[in-house]
């Protein structure tokens, strides 16, 4: 049976653990649709012990049949995207015939990176501690209304008089000595590879929901980096909370039926901005190295700490989330104490030590996890509907 239209959206500050649940239920969908950010977004799946990691491309793509989608409020960069591709395809998998690109996403240059990292060395002990990928300043051009469309890929003149523009302003307001005609000619490289995919994104994916395909909407980031409701200015520079996912793609609230929140068991962020449960000490150390946390796109060591159910509920309560799939239980294994961080005060747990990654079923978990659970569930206001117990596909707790 086809599921209900379903949207999936990280309640921390990413990398929860979005791409595994993505993969686990896209094989029940016809189209995986990413609707903001770039690739900032590293989304990792593990396959029967290989891993891949998903940056732009949905993460829904290793199954054959499923459409990937990248929507109008992504910006891409296009020599990462055809990177992307021929990677996955090297695998053995086909991307080329199953991917559409929205005409309107904005194209991420390589001047936004070296403008990205300028801006970041100009904050100096303010920085955001972003991922350097260039996606604040490609944001800031769309704003500021002389951004680059993919659509403009067709019109070479078009083009390079935008690129040229840029630069020039760039160069004239920050300083900088942005090379036009590089920029150019990295682009006529890879052009003719990316048009095929070219569509008006949002009239398709309305003409498909109306015919009764179903999609799965791909969040990237997560709540708290949101640019209204994270915290700011420790944030990206996109909606990624469930509005996000209809101006991103053109979709009507209404076409979302069922939304899920990913929130890992304790709580993780990297770059710099406010963690008030962090773990500066060697528990925190222990969890970073069992989670194995460390940044899928830029290798930076990952902050760690306890869950903070506060900025869960607040999550849930924004996003209208539905239900929760709470991932890396298992990461909590053998842990010398357990604690979580809920209205102003912290809730001390009782610990487990048995593996649990191999269990399939939340009556097989020790005592102390389901208990761990069943609390979380009242303090997030919501139901824990699946758990991960480990990276791999089918590491995960299905509850009724
Ligand atoms: P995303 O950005 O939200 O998709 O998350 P990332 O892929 O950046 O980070 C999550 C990491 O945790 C990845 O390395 C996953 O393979 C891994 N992971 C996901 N779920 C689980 C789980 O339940 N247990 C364990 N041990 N690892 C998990
Ligand atoms: P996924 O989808 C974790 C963080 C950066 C930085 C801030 C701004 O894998 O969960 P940016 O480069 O977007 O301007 O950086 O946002 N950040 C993420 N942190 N997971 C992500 O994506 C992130 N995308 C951006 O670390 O603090
Ligand atoms: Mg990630």
């Amino acid at each position: 049976m086809k599921q209900q239209n379903t949207a999936i959206i990280g309640t921390q500050w990413g990398d929860e653990g979005k791409g595994k649940l993505v993969d686990a239920l896209a094989s029940q969908f016809d189209i995986v649709a990413r609707s903001t950010g770039g690739s900032n977004a590293g989304h990792t799946i593990v396959v029967d012990g290989q891993k891949y990691v998903f940056h732009l491309l949905p993460s829904g793509m290793l199954h054959k049949n499923t459409i990937g989608l990248i929507g109008n409020g992504c910006v891409v960069h296009l020599p990462d995207l055809i990177n992307e591709i021929n990677n996955l395809e090297k695998t053995g998998l086909d991307i080329k015939n199953r991917l559409k690109i929205s005409n309107k996403a904005h194209l991420l240059l390589d001047y936004h990176r070296l403008i990205d990292t300028r801006l970041e060395e100009l904050k100096g002990d303010n920085k955001i501690g972003t991922t350097k990928q260039g996606i604040g300043p490609c944001y800031v051009d769309k704003a500021m209304r002389i951004g680059i469309r993919l659509g403009d890929l067709a019109d070479e003149a078009v083009l390079k008089d935008k690129i040229v523009k840029n630069c020039d302003f760039y160069n004239k307001t920050l300083d900088l000595k942005l090379n036009s005609q590089q920029e150019l000619a990295t682009i006529l490289a890879v052009r003719e590879q990316v048009l095929g995919f070219l569509d008006d994104t949002s009239l398709w994916l309305n003409t498909q929901i109306a015919a009764g395909k179903k999609v799965l909407f791909e969040g990237a980031q997560a709540h708290h980096l949101d640019i209204d409701h994270g915290t700011y200015p420790y944030v990206t520079s996109s909606a990624v909370t469930i509005g996000g996912v209809c101006t991103g793609l053109g979709v009507a609230p209404k076409h979302i039926a069922n939304i899920i929140g990913i929130t890992k068991a304790y709580t993780t962020r990297v770059g710099e901005g406010p963690f008030r449960t962090e773990l500066n000490n060697d528990l925190g150390k222990v969890i970073q190295t069992t989670g194995h946390e460390f940044g899928a796109t830029t290798g930076r060591p990952r902050r760690c700490g306890w869950l903070d159910a506060d900025i869960v509920r607040e999550s849930v309560i924004i996003n209208g989330i539905d239900e929760i799939n709470l991932t890396k239980l298992d990461v909590l294994t053998g842990l010398a104490e357990l604690k979580v961080f809920y209205q102003g005060e912290y809730k001390t747990f009782e610990v487990w030590s048995e593996d649990i990654s191999q269990i399939s079923r939340f009556e097989n978990l020790p005592p102390a996890a389901q208990k761990y659970v069943l609390e979380l569930e009242k303090m997030f206001g919501v139901k824990i509907r699946s758990i991960g117990v480990g990276p791999e596909r089918e590491a995960l707790i299905f509850r009724n």
